[in-house]
Order: structure tokens, then C-alpha cells, then sequence
């Protein structure tokens, strides 16, 4: 592809200039095309269509890579820890020297909430789901920290930031506890982010909680593999929300609420479901026909953009066998059933012939049961994670010069103009 691509329409050429970014494929820049032809682009779903400009994360979906600032993600779950991870989506490099220390202490700096915010989380129905708490009780956050909404200042920007990452935690544990009826537990700074969020989790006033090093280091890695997945929907409604100027702490509410449908991130609470339900080996092969009969679809398969084995994926499971080991439950039912289902599926024609492979909620499921979450907690704990990139992209967004409200167009296919029929005259 050349530097411009022509476009004939009704008798008319018109030239669209062709983009190239770092990695990736070309893309046409359609930004005139209306004002020059009259003539919108249609695509529902966004399948080829490119949204903004980033340099935050990269996806090869058909090479299955995922790049953060060009670290790929095996590599930063390896050898990386979570808030390490944070500062790179959000400053665009590894910590050097002193900044690492300087980032915890202030993400560890905000990790409480303002008193009263426990009473606010206090009036939500014991039996409230989970993700309907932090939908609510995030978007509340704007109401407590009304210094740091204003989106204009570069400062209050970085510090809604760091509040979110340093909060979010905070509010997820308190929303598991809440559903428990135990006592609400205070952050400890002096613990590690997925240590201290463990103990909010876990630990309760009667007894002594001790921390276990294969289970923090695996929430760690849950963390980093769920961090940021560039311009994907609960990413894109952030960008979205913002984009008119409305508070981070409002916007990142509005990702969760995304984030909580069973096609995105709600699909790790369905994957284990699915897991449950076929419950044992000999059962896979009817279960899976009904996947072929488009009953239903095999939960943790198949992705937009990878149509490879999902890096995140490999990963995860590496992860689920640590802490299956180290629970004591390396011989879990539910991971036979997964292994033999993933197995079946990667040679199985239907799922080869779409591309279909486990992605990062195949495994993630069984792991987080292992570590003792309920599974109304997994989108929780994606949300966690993924405040980062929502955030990061959310600052790229507001500081990228060419940045305007986001008001996509349609092709109305509804009546044309008419008359209004008083109601006597109505047939
Ligand atoms: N099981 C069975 N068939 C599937 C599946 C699946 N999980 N996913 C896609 N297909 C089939 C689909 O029926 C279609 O077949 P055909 O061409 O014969 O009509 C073909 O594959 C393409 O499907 P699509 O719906 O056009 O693909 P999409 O890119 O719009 O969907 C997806 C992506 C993630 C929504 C979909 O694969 C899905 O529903 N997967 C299950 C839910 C899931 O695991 N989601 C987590 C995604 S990873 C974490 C995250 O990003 O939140």
C-alpha cells in the first residue's frame, strides 16, 4: 500500500491518506472523507476500524504477541511485578533508580478511603453482586475526591490516577467482605499491592492471616496479565466517556459497567461455570457438540483479535498448576475437564477452522477459586487490574492534541420524515 488510497465514488476519486504506525497494519485515514464526499464508513463492532493513536499497548492477534510500551507481557509477568507494570502503561518506561520505591509510596499513600465511604458501601443490599457495588461505589468516588475531577490540570490528572490504582483494591475487598458479612479490613502499606489486597480479602479480626508467597505472587501475575488490552470495550467506553470531558473517577465507573458483560470481562465467572456444569471428562464430547449445534458458546474460547493461542492464556495456566500445587488441590476435577476440553478444542475442525483458542479466562476461573474467590469476585479482580490501562488510556486520551468527543455516526434506516397523526385519526 502506497501513501494515499484512492476511493471511487459515484464518478468521483478521492485520495484517503494511508497512516503507518510503529507495528501493525496500515490505516486509512478516513477523517475527511465526510466533508469531502458526503459519505459515512460503516462498522458495527469496529472490526476495521481504528479509534485513536496509542502507544501504550500492542496486540499481533494473529501471532498471539501482547506488547506493553514493547515489553511483551510473558516476559513482564515473568520477571515484572504488578505496580512496576502500572508505572510503565502509565509513564511509558520501567521505573529507574529511585522511582520504583517513589511509586509504591505513593500508590500505598492512598490506599484508604474516606470514612464515610464505608458507610455508602454500607447501604448496598448484602446480596448485591459484587461488580454492581464497584459500578456504584467507584463512580462515588468522584464525590469524595472532588480535588482531583478537574481534567484539565496535569496534576489532579496524576493524582485521580494514582487514587484509582491505589483504591481500587480497597473497594474490591470491601465489596467481598460486604457479601460475606465480615468485618471490613484496613490496607497495611507496609505489604506488597496483591499481598495487602489478599489480606483486606481474607484475613478476619479472630485470627492471624499469614501471607503465602506462590498465592501473592500469583495474584501479582492475575494482575499483570489483566493490566491493559489496548482499545477493547470496557477501554474504548472509558475513551468514550471521557472524551467529553467527564471526571476519571465517572469514567472508569463507566468501564466497569462494560467490563461486567459475560462477552468481555464477566467471561471468566461463565468459563468456570461451564467448567461446573460439564463436570467430568466423558461428559466434554456431548457438550461440546452443543457448541457446534450453536447452543451455546464454549466460555474462555475464541477472542476478537487473537486468533492465536492467547499469550495471556499460556501464562494463566502455568499460573492455575502453581496454585492448584500449592492449595493441595493439583488434582482438581475441574482442571482435568479444562485440559481435556482445551485439548479436544484445539483439534477439533470447528474450533481450528475459526481460529477459536482458550484465552485468559479459560484458566483464570480455576485459579482464582483456588485462592479462595467466589465467582461473582472474578470480574472484580479484572477490574482491579485493568484500572491502570483504563486509566493510562484515559490520560493519553485527554493529553493527545487531536483528541475530540467521540459521537460515532449511523446509517438511519428508519421511517423517512412524516406527517404527526392527532390520535382520533390513528387506525
Ligand atoms: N464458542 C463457540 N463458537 C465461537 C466462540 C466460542 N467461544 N467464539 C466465536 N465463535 C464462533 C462464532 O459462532 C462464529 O462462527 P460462524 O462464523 O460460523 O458464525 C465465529 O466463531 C466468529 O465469531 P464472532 O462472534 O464473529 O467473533 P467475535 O470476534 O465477535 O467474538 C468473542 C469474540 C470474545 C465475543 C467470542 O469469541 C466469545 O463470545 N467468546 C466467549 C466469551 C469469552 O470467552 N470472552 C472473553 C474474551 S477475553 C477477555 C476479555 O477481553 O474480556
Amino acid at each position: 500500500m502506497g501513501d494515499t488510497a484512492k476511493l471511487d465514488l459515484g464518478g468521483k476519486t478521492v485520495e484517503l491518506p494511508v497512516l503507518h504506525g510503529t507495528l501493525g497494519p496500515d490505516v486509512v485515514d478516513v477523517r475527511k472523507l465526510y466533508a469531502e464526499t458526503d459519505v459515512f464508513t460503516y462498522d458495527p463492532g469496529f472490526t476495521s476500524t481504528a479509534s485513536c493513536e496509542s502507544k501504550i499497548t500492542y496486540i499481533d492477534g494473529d501471532a498471539g504477541v501482547l506488547l506493553h510500551r514493547g515489553y511483551p507481557i510473558d516476559e513482564l509477568a515473568e520477571n515484572s511485578n504488578f505496580l512496576e507494570t502500572c508505572y510503565l502503561l502509565l509513564h511509558g518506561e520501567l521505573p529507574k533508580g529511585p522511582e520504583a520505591a517513589d511509586f509504591e509510596h505513593t500508590i500505598t499513600y492512598h490506599t484508604m478511603l474516606h470514612e464515610q465511604f464505608d458507610r455508602f458501601v454500607q447501604g448496598f443490599r448484602r446480596d448485591a453482586h459484587p461488580m454492581a457495588i464497584m459500578v456504584g461505589a467507584v463512580g462515588a468516588l468522584s464525590a469524595f475526591y472532588h480535588d482531583s475531577t478537574n481534567v484539565d490540570d496535569p496534576s489532579q490528572r496524576m493524582i485521580s490516577s494514582h487514587r484509582l490504582i491505589a483504591k481500587m483494591p480497597t473497594i474490591a475487598a470491601r465489596a467481598f467482605k460486604y457479601s460475606q458479612g465480615q468485618p471490613f479490613v484496613h490496607p497495611r502499606n507496609d505489604l506488597s499491592y496483591a499481598e495487602n489486597f489478599l489480606r483486606m480479602c481474607f484475613s478476619v479480626p479472630a485470627e492471624d492471616w499469614k501471607p503465602n508467597p506462590v498465592l501473592t505472587r500469583a495474584m501479582d501475575r492475575i494482575f499483570i496479565l489483566h493490566a491493559d488490552h489496548e482499545q477493547n470495550a470496557s477501554t474504548s467506553t472509558v475513551r468514550l466517556a471521557g472524551s467529553s470531558g467527564a471526571n476519571p473517577f465517572a469514567c472508569i465507573a463507566a468501564g466497569i459497567a462494560c467490563l461486567w458483560g459475560p462477552a468481555h470481562g464477566g467471561a471468566n465467572e461463565e468459563a468456570l461455570n461451564m467448567l461446573k456444569e460439564i463436570g467430568t471428562v466423558d461428559r466434554i464430547p456431548e457438550y461440546v457438540q452443543g457448541v457446534k449445534d450453536r447452543r451455546y458458546r464454549l466460555m474462555g474460547f475464541g477472542h476478537r483479535v487473537y486468533k492465536n493461542y492467547d499469550p495471556r492464556a499460556k501464562v494463566m495456566q502455568k499460573t492455575c498448576h502453581e496454585v492448584l500445587a500449592e492449595v493441595g488441590n493439583a488434582d482438581d476435577p475441574l482442571l482435568k475437564v479444562a485440559m481435556e476440553l482445551e485439548r479436544i478444542a484445539l483439534s477439533d475442525e470447528y474450533f481450528v477452522e475459526r481460529k477459536l483458542y482458550p484465552n485468559v479466562d479459560f484458566y483464570s476461573g480455576i485459579t482464582l477459586r483456588a485462592l479462595g474467590f467466589p465467582a461473582e469476585m472474578f470480574t472484580v479482580l479484572f477490574a482491579v487490574a485493568r484500572t491502570v490501562g483504563w486509566i493510562a488510556q484515559w490520560k493519553e486520551m485527554i493529553e493527545d492534541p487531536s483528541q475530540k468527543i467521540g459521537r460515532p455516526r449511523q446509517i438511519y434506516t428508519g421511517e423517512p420524515q412524516r406527517a404527526f397523526t392527532p390520535v382520533h385519526k390513528r387506525g
